[in-house]
């Protein structure tokens, strides 16, 4: 196991490019399942749940080419409907492939995810809607078995809430389903357009695309296709709140900034000094003011993005409030800010934040993935040492992390952990 050691406060200049987005990658790799022609897909970022996903794939049949970031698959190979436990409870977004085997082989057996850090995350919304298109699910002994009478049919489908799971899922099954599907209340997330944009590719119909009413047009099959997908607006958040954390200038590339405009936009308003451009952002030293946020489906601000922003206002002066509404138990970052010093106080589903305290470099642990991004912005504003463990968590999410603030400056290493 591997950790990463800071030695703060540090100041961070340059530029740093985004890495294509792993929320974008991991459903449109499980839509590769709906293919039987070759898919490439560029620039690929090297992270743990995109290797998972590989590997699940590969368990399946399809034929997986890596060549550095270039990933060529041959779904025609596709000969087994089971997506076992051992791959599914290590990545809950297992579970995009069971539209996507269900619809091309009519059955499916794939692993119930569990919980995970952040919360018990239940798929009934992905469940009830398959249903909805004709097959029959049961749950047994673990797994979900699903299974038609030929192709699932077309049906007009009213999501309970925009779930970004449900959403995909539903939109790759209805890809190949008899007939025209429609999605209401569909989850607006920008990963949604990139999954739609990658079907529409490779021959697929949906329309109403960055609408909450999916409209899909099942089609017989797909084509050859080649595919990149959209950077990062998470990594790229993470950047942005770390340059302002430290007080840094820094131009965060790659990526187009109008999936972070509440995020930009909110921080503006707390006197943020960020220069935005077609598809990179400059953020400046600057001063900023308390914050008031609350997490919200797209386009509201990222449950993704709450821990790191509660790290930034832990240099804020003021109280800052943080409310989470998306995930029951994703505050897990808290005990260990408070560890570095931080003055956090929780009610709830909210947050309060005492900012503007020095904080002292210690030893803390990751407990999930945007939790340990929180603890190096942290990590970076601390006085002293800080050791960061179990970084195999931001392994999963963030492509070579330590190397891209190294680049901008910071006093950071990884060290391999005895275990
Ligand atoms: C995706 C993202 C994750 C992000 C989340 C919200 C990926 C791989 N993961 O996760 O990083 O934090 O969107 O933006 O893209 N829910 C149900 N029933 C369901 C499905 C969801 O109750 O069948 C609930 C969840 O428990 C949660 C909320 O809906 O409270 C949002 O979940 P969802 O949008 O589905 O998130 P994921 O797709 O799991």
């Amino acid at each position: 196991m591997d950790k990463i050691i800071i030695n703060g406060p540090c100041k961070l200049s340059g530029s740093v490019t985004i890495s294509k987005a792993k929320n974008a990658y991991l459903p449109i790799l499980a839509g590769v399942l709906l293919s039987n022609k070759k898919i490439t897909l560029n620039e690929v970022p090297n992270l743990r749940d995109i290797n998972t996903m590989l590997k699940l794939l590969g368990n399946l049949g399809v034929g997986v080419k890596r060549d550095g970031k270039t990933i060529e698959l041959e779904p025609a190979l596709l000969n087994s409907h089971e997506a076992t436990y051992d791959l599914v409870k290590t990545m809950r977004a297992s579970i995009f492939t069971l539209g996507p085997i269900l619809t091309r082989l009519h059955k499916a057996k794939v692993s119930l995810p569990g919980g995970c850090a952040i919360g018990t995350r239940p798929i009934d919304l992905h469940l009830s809607n398959l249903e909805k298109m004709g097959a029959k699910i049961t749950l047994e002994g673990g797994y979900v078995y699903a299974e038609t009478d030929g192709p699932l049919q077309g049906a007009h489908l009213v999501l309970a809430f925009p779930s970004v799971g449900a959403t995909e899922n539903l939109m790759m099954a209805a890809s190949l389903a008899e007939g025209q599907t429609v999605i209401e209340n569909a989850a607006l997330e920008p990963e949604i357009d990139d999954l739609a944009n990658f079907l529409n590719a490779m021959g697929g119909k949906v329309s109403g695309i960055g609408t909450n009413r999916l409209v899909i047009d099942g089609v017989k099959e797909f084509k050859e296709v080649e595919y990149t997908a959209i950077g990062d607006r998470i990594e790229a958040a993470t950047y942005i709140m770390a340059a302002l954390a430290t007080k840094s200038s820094v131009r965060v590339d790659g990526f187009n900034p109008k999936h972070l405009d509440f995020v930009i936009n909110l921080l503006k308003n707390m006197g943020a000094n960020i220069e935005v451009g077609a598809d990179f952002v400059q953020v400046e030293p600057s001063t900023l003011s308390l914050a008031k946020v609350d997490t919200a489906p797209f386009p509201g601000f990222p449950t993704d993005v709450q821990a790191q922003m509660m790290a930034l206002v832990t240099q804020v002066e003021g109280s800052s409030i943080i409310t989470e509404h998306i995930f029951e138990n994703r505050f897990m970052h808290v005990p260990e800010l408070i560890r570095l010093g931080a003055k956090i106080e929780l009610k709830g589903n909210t947050a309060v934040i005492e900012g503007g305290l020095k904080l002292i470099g210690a030893p803390v642990m990751c407990t999930d993935l945007r939790a340990s991004a929180a603890l190096i912005i942290a990590a970076l504003t601390s006085h002293g040492e800080t050791e960061i463990s179990r970084v195999y968590h931001l392994d999963r999410g963030y492509e070579n992390l330590d190397q891209k603030f190294k680049k901008l400056g910071a006093n950071i290493q990884r060290v391999s952990e005895e275990s």
